[in-house]
């Protein structure tokens, strides 16, 4: 791929998702991120337009060719990033699930994708972040996860909202969030209150 078909392939998708650049930038500029993990990132490159350096993975062969010419894509983001720091960024063409030999990182991104955190969470740092939705049910695992403590919400403003989180991942009359279904049905199952996307923080091995 040239310089103007990496271009058009990822303007092309960020065009079908949305624009997602606000909702890294939030998280980035709150929790100081200067390394991060995307798994199941396809060709969603907005993380590296506002942190220096990112770590994707992905299985799929598009996202393979997408970023065989990673100087290409380094190229691109180099035109577009909003920090001062040289951009970094490593592609794994493999699948989430197996070994991968890299640095913790101090976010870990969960978008539509599997079970990302569960498969992840060794590669975040005690007290890193991890951005993830529900829509396969990885914020519910998160959620129930002693590893994970909710610290924020974020809907459509991309702000993110720290208060009233007691009020997330409850079912309607009271019922239970039942884990092995969740599991077996990669849903995220529907609560009386939700938001787009959730904030989580790996709690330190002495809490
Ligand atoms: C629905 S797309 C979402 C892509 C991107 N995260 C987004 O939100 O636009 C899911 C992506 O995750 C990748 N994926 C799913 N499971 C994977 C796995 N176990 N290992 C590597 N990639 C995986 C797929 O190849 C696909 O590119």
């Amino acid at each position: 791929m040239n310089y103007e078909q990496v271009t058009e392939t990822y303007e092309a998708y960020a065009q079908k998702i949305g624009d997602r650049k606000r909702m890294y930038e939030t998280i980035a500029n709150i929790f100081d991120v200067k390394r991060a993990l995307y798994p199941g990132s396809h060709v969603d490159i907005a993380p590296s337009f506002v942190i220096p350096h990112v770590i994707y993975v992905d299985s799929f062969k598009g996202a393979i060719r997408f970023f065989k010419k990673l100087e290409t894509v380094q190229e691109l983001i180099d035109q577009r990033k909003e920090y001062d720091e040289p951009c970094a960024i490593e592609f794994f063409g493999q699948d989430y699930t197996q070994p991968l030999d890299i640095e913790p990182v101090d976010l870990v991104i969960s978008q539509y994708a599997g079970f990302v955190a569960q498969a992840m969470k060794h590669h975040l740092k005690p007290g890193g972040i991890l951005l993830c939705n529900d829509s396969h049910g990885d914020a519910t695992l998160a959620r129930f996860d002693k590893t994970f403590e909710l610290i924020g919400v974020m809907g459509s403003t991309n702000e993110l909202v720290q208060t009233g989180l007691d009020e997330y991942f409850h079912l309607p009359k009271g019922k239970d969030v039942d884990i092995a279904e969740v599991k077996k049905t990669m849903k995220g199952p529907k609560y009386t209150k939700q938001e787009e996307n959730y904030a989580f923080r790996k709690r330190l091995e002495r809490e």
